[in-house]
């Protein structure tokens, strides 16, 4: 029996436990729709410790963690957007625990979070090679917006869905 607790990361040595995770997880689940070159630059990019202090100190944006009786097994990446939007920027499970409901619970946990503060859209980018990802978010009923290539740097692009959920 699973028993899920999803939770505001506040301290250092959480968010540096979600930094392992992050780097477990993204080396797993790219292969094959990015290049590791590129899946090393983004995780260094965007899930290191360094980052994701800065992306909570100055961009607006916070982590949960996600646990499966007491377990760290996922994470979750949200920042408001000062129009009626809440960006949801990260959703990682770890490969032992898909397929058992948790995603669903982590969804409604971001569209909570969206509608305590007023908002009325979530957005989500997401690859487009990126198929089962892309599975789930329809599922919940989130409908494909638009599409974008983001240059990140030394040649490296994100080629993406933008995804959006009404709530
Ligand atoms: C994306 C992710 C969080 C989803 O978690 P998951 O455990 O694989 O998702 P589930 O298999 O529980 O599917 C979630 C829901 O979508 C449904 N679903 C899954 N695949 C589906 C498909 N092909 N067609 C229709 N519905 C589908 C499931 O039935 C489930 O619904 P339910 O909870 O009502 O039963 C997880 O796969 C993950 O971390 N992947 C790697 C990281 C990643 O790609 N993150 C997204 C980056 S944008």
């Amino acid at each position: 029996m699973n028993n899920i607790e999803i939770t505001k990361v506040k301290y250092l040595p959480e968010l540096r436990q979600i930094a392992e995770l992050a780097d477990e997880i993204w080396h797993e689940c790219f292969v094959g729709i990015i290049s590791n070159g590129q899946i090393d630059y983004m995780v260094e990019k965007f899930q290191s410790l360094e980052a994701m202090t800065q992306q909570i100190e100055n961009q607006g944006y916070s982590y949960f963690a996600v646990r499966d009786n007491g377990e760290l097994c996922g994470y979750i990446g949200v920042k408001p957007e000062s129009d009626d939007r809440f960006f949801l920027s990260k959703l990682y499970l770890h490969k032992s625990r898909r397929g058992k409901g948790i995603a669903s619970l982590m969804l409604a946990k971001v569209f909570d979070e969206a509608r305590k503060i007023g908002k009325k859209r979530v957005y989500l980018t997401v690859n487009k090679h990126n198929d089962h990802a892309v599975d789930v978010y329809k599922k919940t009923g989130f409908v494909v917006a638009d599409t974008a290539v983001t240059d990140i740097g030394c040649n490296y692009v994100m080629d993406d869905f933008i995804m959006e959920y009404k709530l």
